[in-house]
């Protein structure tokens, strides 16, 4: 018997979307306004859910005290009123898209999960766009 279990959580952050090796030319085509050299900022909503079976002895997935404890140490104290191109390592080589955020989310919150469950991350960069990811 499987039951999903989510929390929400939320972090302020800027960024900018461009590559060092493309030309000014072709990362204002590509990426338009997002490319702003003086950066933007967005408030970030993310869902994390973990799947698993029910522990017969608490009747939880997982306790969700520890769930959100994980998500405000790797998540919100690392990214929240941060520049993520200039302040978040992962992003130092790596465009910081809604894409390539939830995927570092996931993986920062994966590993410290017990490797039964299963978990699926959703980032809201604006209440209509949003991406998810489950570690396919
Ligand atoms: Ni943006």
């Amino acid at each position: 018997m499987k039951v999903t279990v989510s929390r929400k959580a939320h972090f302020n952050a800027a960024h900018r979307l461009y590559r060092k090796d493309w030309t000014d030319e072709k990362n204002d085509a590509v990426f338009g306004k997002c490319n702003n050299p003086n950066f933007h900022g967005h408030n970030y909503e993310l869902i994390a859910s973990v799947t698993d079976d029910i522990d017969k002895e608490t009747g939880y997935v997982i306790d969700i005290k520890e769930l959100k404890d994980i998500i405000k140490e790797e998540i919100e104290d690392a990214f929240d009123h941060k520049n993520l191109n200039l302040e978040v390592e992962e992003f130092k080589d790596l465009n910081p898209t809604a894409e390539n955020i939830v995927v570092v989310i996931y993986d920062k919150i994966k590993k410290r999960l017990k490797s039964t469950n299963q978990l699926e991350v959703t980032l809201y960069e604006t209440p209509r766009n949003f991406v998810t990811y489950s570690g396919q």
